[in-house]
């Protein structure tokens, strides 16, 4: 952020506004929102960030942590042996949460995955059809694709799917066993394959990407995977490889702690995640729920959204304090911008 136009116009404010102007803001009562945000903008300087939507733009359900692979940079590989990680989600759950983006923002992108394989629930079709009759626009899944087979793609296209990202991460069966520890990489590409074809002759506004999460062993291919799916699919995506706020290994990649150009997370202004047991995530990394900010038996999501929790977390993102546990030990940031993780 440091060099960028915002940085430059809030370091020039903050030089500009008389130490009084700033003494008198410090000192003013009640503290009112106005007021914060004043100070925001005049103490400590702007940081950019968009305003701050009515509904997160992102809702991502965590509809089944279970999973069929154990793929090496994955967290679910090493998380599955731990108390009260595995679970599906109830439908008492999804129902609440898909009954609330379909009254208040049914524009919301709504991805029925988080941690998990959502092909693994023999029913998530019936999520997704829940969600698309109650009138959600986008509805999206990502998948290891090797339960794709005719049968579950049909029941996921009817049911009103809009766009399915299919997690490759290889162009060869070799590097597919090595990164995704699986030997099924022909049958993928060629369910990815089919599914392109019968999903845009359902409805061809339906979207599908492949993608490719950048790592030591597949780094080698990722030329010859963009010029191989570029033309057969909307969108190629490479994916930069994540920490997961040190759940994984950090490949000597991560030293950001303390960085003073650290910009405040988007996360914290686009997404929402419903774990499967209720409790709700501020941060996709947080795969436990540990530093759950709500629940969703006892609340709705606009209300955690809006909640105070949330309020200062995300101030503290503005302010550059980033004193919350959680995010003050992110190693992720970096990899977290503006840029690139806004839509799928
Ligand atoms: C956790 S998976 C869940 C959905 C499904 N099982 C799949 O593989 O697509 C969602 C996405 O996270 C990606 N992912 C897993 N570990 C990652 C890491 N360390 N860094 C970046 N992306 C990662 C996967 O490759 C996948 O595209
Ligand atoms: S990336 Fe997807 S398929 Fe691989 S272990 Fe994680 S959840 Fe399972
Ligand atoms: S800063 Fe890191 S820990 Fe905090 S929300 Fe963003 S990615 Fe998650």
């Amino acid at each position: 952020m440091s060099g960028s136009i915002e940085h430059i116009i809030s370091k020039s404010v903050k030089s500009m506004v008389p130490a009084s102007v700033k003494d008198t803001l410090r000192k003013l009562k009640p503290r009112t929102r106005l007021q914060k945000d004043l100070e925001l903008f005049v103490l400590d300087g702007i940081r950019f960030t968009p305003p701050l939507a009515d509904f997160p733009p992102m809702v991502m359900l965590d509809t089944t942590t279970r999973c069929n692979l154990t793929c090496g940079h994955c967290p679910n590989s090493v998380l599955s042996k731990d108390a009260g990680f595995l679970g599906d989600m109830s439908d008492e759950i999804a129902h609440k949460v898909l009954d609330e983006i379909a009254r208040e923002a049914p524009n919301t992108l709504t991805r029925l995955f988080d941690g998990g394989e959502p092909l693994v629930r023999k029913d998530i079709h019936k999520l997704i059809r829940f969600a698309t009759e109650r009138g959600i626009r986008t509805v999206s899944i990502n998948t290891n694709g090797t339960m794709l087979v005719k049968k579950r793609r049909m029941e996921i296209i009817e049911a009103g799917l809009q766009h399915i990202e299919v997690s490759l991460d290889a162009t060869t069966p070799e590097t597919f066993l090595k990164i995704r520890e699986s030997p099924l990489f022909d049958r993928v590409v060629e369910n990815t394959l089919a599914y392109v074809e019968e999903s845009k002759a359902f409805n061809p506004k339906n979207r599908v990407t492949v993608s490719f999460v950048l790592q030591t062993d597949n780094r080698h291919e990722v030329e010859a995977f963009k010029s191989f799916w570029e033309d057969k699919v909307d969108k190629v995506y490479i994916r930069e490889y994540h920490q997961h706020n040190n759940y994984m290994d950090d490949h000597g990649l991560f030293k950001n702690h303390g960085n003073p150009d650290r910009h405040p997370c988007p996360f914290l202004w686009d997404r929402i995640i419903v774990f499967h047991d209720g409790r709700v995530r501020f941060c996709e990394f947080d795969w436990k729920a540990d530093h759950a900010i709500g629940d969703i038996s006892r609340q709705t999501l606009k209300e955690i959204w809006h909640g105070e929790a949330y309020r200062n977390l995300r101030e503290s993102h503005v302010r550059g304090t980033f004193c919350h546990d959680f995010c003050r030990e992110c190693t992720d940031w970096r990899q977290v911008n503006w840029d690139g993780n806004r839509k799928k």
